[in-house]
């Protein structure tokens, strides 16, 4: 069929980067396409309601350094069990295809994680020319080796590791860093490495409070009475479940984790001794402008997702293989998370260079 009209949503927890796609997007359709371009507003809760607006290329000028998304976005909207009058959840997916037929859009370019792409495939069902865009700080998407976002948490973890190191340094103390990556390592793992972190706890390798102790004891034997610590969000000693610091109702993933920092540094000063902080970095690995990196990965994103439904190869995503933007499908991407494995030639690096993982 013939693209006249595109539409674009981005949708889950905002990341560095969504506006440089919507940038590269909009003027890629416009400019080699000729097509026009609705951006529809909070991500799956304005295609259900119904709320949009044209985008033009002036209209996403001096967007690319900007965080957040221009179009606003929403983690909790799931057109197939969309919150109506208080707790009641309806199936208002055929009501979300009606607003694009309304729209006259002719294909949709959806830009999230694992529940926005995973929505996208269900929704191919009623309407097939969909796209999907990996985003999302965790890294955590199957069938992408890099989701844009990740990159630049991961500086932002090594920058606030870096100033940590100072306190640590002049106060001889055990300094915990919390970082984000809901059930994956590797924020915890890249940020915590290019920081110089001593231990490093990822929820993949459950850890023993023993281990982590010991190594802070060794390190004090011989000097070193400063040690970084750096714990994944989701990371749990063996034995012991996940901590959880929120339980969002009306969310499709309802459980909000956080709070293993606050117990580590506890567990460690009452061990061993060592006066110890946590610091949680949180939200800060979300806001803000995109590194270089994550920039030009968005925009070649953006890019390639306009090539895809200018092509026709609908039901697929855009991904990042070696140094190569190609097309996966949808169910590849959505089918299971990518999870740090113990065989992974970053964990046999971290550990030459002595990091531990507690285990
Ligand atoms: O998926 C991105 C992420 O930032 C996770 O790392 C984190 O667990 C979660 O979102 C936090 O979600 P919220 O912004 O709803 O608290």
């Amino acid at each position: 069929m013939t693209i006249k009209k595109i539409a674009i949503l981005t949708g889950g927890g905002d990341c560095p980067g969504l506006n440089a796609v919507i940038r590269a997007v909009t003027r890629k359709a416009i400019h080699e396409h000729d097509w026009e371009v609705v951006g529809i507003l909070d991500g799956y809760e304005g295609a259900v309601l119904g709320h949009a607006r044209n985008l033009t290329h002036d209209d996403v000028a001096n967007i690319l350094g900007l965080g957040g998304t221009i179009l606003g976005t929403s983690n909790k909207a799931d057109p197939f069990a969309f919150q109506v009058n208080g707790s009641e959840k309806r199936d208002l997916s055929r009501q979300l295809v009606e607003h694009l037929k309304r729209w006259n859009v002719d294909a949709l370019i959806a830009v999230g994680g694992d529940g926005t792409l995973t929505c996208a495939r269900q929704l191919t069902e009623l309407f097939p020319r969909i796209v999907g865009v990996p985003k999302t700080i965790d890294n955590d998407l199957s069938a992408t080796d890099q989701t844009f976002g990740f990159d630049t948490a991961c500086n932002i973890v090594t920058v606030a590791i870096d100033r940590i190191h100072t306190t640590a340094q002049a106060h001889h103390r055990v300094m915990v860093v919390e970082v984000m990556g809901r059930y994956a390592g590797w924020i915890a793992l890249e940020g915590g490495m290019a920081g110089g972190g001593d231990v490093i706890l990822l929820p993949e390798f459950p850890f023993s409070w023993d281990r982590v102790c010991a190594t802070i004891r060794d390190r004090s034997r011989r000097g070193r009475r400063a040690t970084i610590v750096v714990v994944a969000e989701g990371a749990h000693a063996e034995g012991e479940d996940l901590t959880v610091r929120a339980t969002v109702k009306d969310s499709p993933d309802p459980v909000r984790l956080g709070g293993i920092g606050e117990r580590v540094a506890n567990v460690i000063e009452r061990e061993t001794g060592h006066e110890s902080r946590v610091t949680v970095l949180g939200h800060l690995q979300r806001g803000g402008a995109p590194s270089f990196y994550d920039r030009v990965l968005a925009t070649r994103y953006g890019a390639m997702a306009v090539e895809l439904v200018a092509s026709g190869q609908f039901g697929m995503m855009t991904a990042l293989r070696g140094q190569e933007i190609v097309a996966a499908s949808l169910s590849e991407a959505t089918g299971s998370l990518k999870h740090v494995t113990r065989e992974h030639p970053l964990v046999a690096t971290a550990q030459a260079v002595g990091t531990s993982f507690g285990i």
